[in-house]
């Protein structure tokens, strides 16, 4: 009896904490809602990027990405590991959110913004004691158009 006082009391002592830090990671900014595969850590590590940053995220899971990268248009050659939407944008790979920043600022007539394969160095891509790639940002619109958006 006395053991299981116990455990139900441990039990409300891990739910407040876990509420407590889960309300210090839920920012006021922009949702960010994100496509990835269960078993990609580079992707959870952008979202957390992400919400260092500011923004709100919620985390999709899905085996097979394809149907979703269409559905968004992202081109084939700008492809990545996750997809993920905010405010009418989407975002493809590992997009530093201060360009996400700028895009729902500027908010270009494109379709959203691509970070192609997986630069070392992009956000969620740091590699302790390998140097960052340089690498680019793209905006791509309806045409499958590619252009620079911001060099890293
Ligand atoms: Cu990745
Ligand atoms: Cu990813």
């Amino acid at each position: 009896m006395l053991k299981r006082v116990f455990g139900t009391a441990f039990l409300a002592v891990m739910v407040s904490m876990s509420g407590a830090s889960a309300q210090r990671q839920a920012p006021q900014g922009p949702l960010v809602q994100v496509y990835k595969s269960p078993t990609c850590g580079c992707c959870a590590n952008w979202v957390k990027h992400l919400q260092d940053n500011g923004f709100a995220t919620r985390v999709v899971e899905f085996d097979d990405l394809g149907d979703i990268k269409a559905k968004n248009q992202v081109p084939r050659s700008a492809q990545s590991c996750h997809t993920a939407t905010v405010d009418g944008y989407a975002l493809e790979g590992h997009v530093p959110a201060a360009d996400v920043k700028r895009l729902l600022k500027e908010r270009p007539a494109v379709l959203g913004l691509a970070v192609p394969g997986m630069p070392i160095g992009s956000p969620g891509m740091e590699v302790p004691g390998v140097k960052a790639q340089a690498y680019n940002v793209m905006s791509f619109d309806r045409k499958g158009q590619l252009t620079v958006y911001a060099s890293h």
